[in-house]
């Protein structure tokens, strides 16, 4: 263990994600198994900055890996997009004796971890997003509820589609990245994916396809529409003054936020928070935690940023195969 760490810090920023408490469960236990302080600090970059900060024992981790959302609180900040503000965010990190921060968010949360580490902290970021959208990682903390759950949502709806043998247009989250859409359209046997990355506006297609499937005796039609997209509303009215078909929409929203994180990740989010504290006691900073190949990994936080992620060809390509004809 190097001897300059003896103190860390661990918040959660950005939009909430299950599993972010599994993470901070693992800092602060790997934290204080290797001889470490490990103070909690509530509501992100904001509570550094109001000092909302609190020595973390074993147990005051007990009974939250279970539990979706997070218990240290989330928030966005404008004032640590300031450099005054990063400043401030150090030199409070200094007053309580905090050697290193880990920050379990999403890109804007690294970013913000970034500026940290030029101002001396040491930072590690662990990837929390129900998105999916980070570049530096194959898998985010959060995204197999979210999927999991949406997925439920969308096979009711199903239910009572075909009931009422009506078309669907249900918007799942992914703010401007559709792997959420792509992940719960296969995965419910959905007539048409829109994602960002692919859409170009076509309704007719849409139109057309559903009529389509209303020819070969089919009951209902389920359209999954990325937020990134949007306007599932007027998508809904125009498939239906088209059609003739009753077609309702859907915003799934922020229930795909919620909900007792599943096994795959409580289980990463594990093995993500216990790397970040290995890296700061390794005297690491301004680097990300990740996986590639399934294996955890890390990366210079700069570099990670750079990354591109692009929608995996294969899984556009299987959506359209395994559609009815
Ligand atoms: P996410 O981490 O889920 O991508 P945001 O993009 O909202 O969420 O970022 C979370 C917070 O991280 C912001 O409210 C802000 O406090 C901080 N942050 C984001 N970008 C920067 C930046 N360029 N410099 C400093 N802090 C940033
Ligand atoms: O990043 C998670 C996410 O739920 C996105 O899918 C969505 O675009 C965004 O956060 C919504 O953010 P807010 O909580 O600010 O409404």
């Amino acid at each position: 263990m190097s001897t300059e760490i003896q103190s860390i810090g661990v918040l959660t920023s950005g939009g909430d994600a299950p599993g972010m408490n599994a993470a901070v469960r693992a800092v602060v236990r790997s934290g204080l198994s290797q001889g470490l302080r490990v103070l909690g600090i509530e509501r992100g970059y904001a509570g550094l900055l109001n000092e909302e900060l609190h020595e973390m024992k074993s147990s005051d981790v007990s009974d939250i890996i279970q539990r979706g959302g997070t218990v240290l609180y989330t928030a966005r900040c404008m004032e640590f997009m300031t450099e005054e503000g990063q400043k401030e965010g150090a030199r409070i990190c200094r007053k309580y004796g905090i050697d290193g921060i880990v920050v379990i968010g999403g890109d804007g949360s690294y970013r913000g971890a970034g500026k940290l580490s030029k101002q001396g902290i040491n930072t590690i970021g662990v990837p929390g997003t129900i998105d999916l959208d980070i570049a530096s990682t194959e898998y985010t903390i959060g995204f197999d509820t979210a999927i999991n759950t949406a997925m439920d949502a969308i096979d009711k709806i199903r239910d009572t589609s075909s009931s009422h043998e009506r078309c669907s247009v249900i918007e799942v989250m992914g703010r401007s990245a559709g792997y959420i859409a792509i992940t719960c359209g296969i995965a419910t046997g959905s007539d048409d994916i829109l994602l960002p990355e692919v859409y170009d506006g076509d309704e007719q297609t849409i139109i057309d396809h559903v009529l389509q499937n209303r020819k070969v005796g089919k009951k209902h039609h389920l359209v999954i529409n990325a937020e990134g997209i949007g306007h599932s509303a007027t998508l809904a009215r125009h498939i239906e003054e088209a059609t003739g078909v009753e077609t309702r929409a859907t915003i799934l929203g922020y229930l795909q936020r919620g909900g007792s994180p599943t096994c795959r990740d409580r289980f990463m989010a594990s093995l993500m928070g216990s790397a970040a504290v290995d890296l700061l006691l390794q005297g690491k900073s301004n680097r990300v935690v990740g996986v590639s190949n399934g294996k955890i990994v890390d990366y210079d936080l700069d570099e990670a940023l750079k990354m591109q992620k692009t929608m995996p060809e294969d899984w556009v390509r299987v959506s359209q195969l395994l559609l009815r004809k």
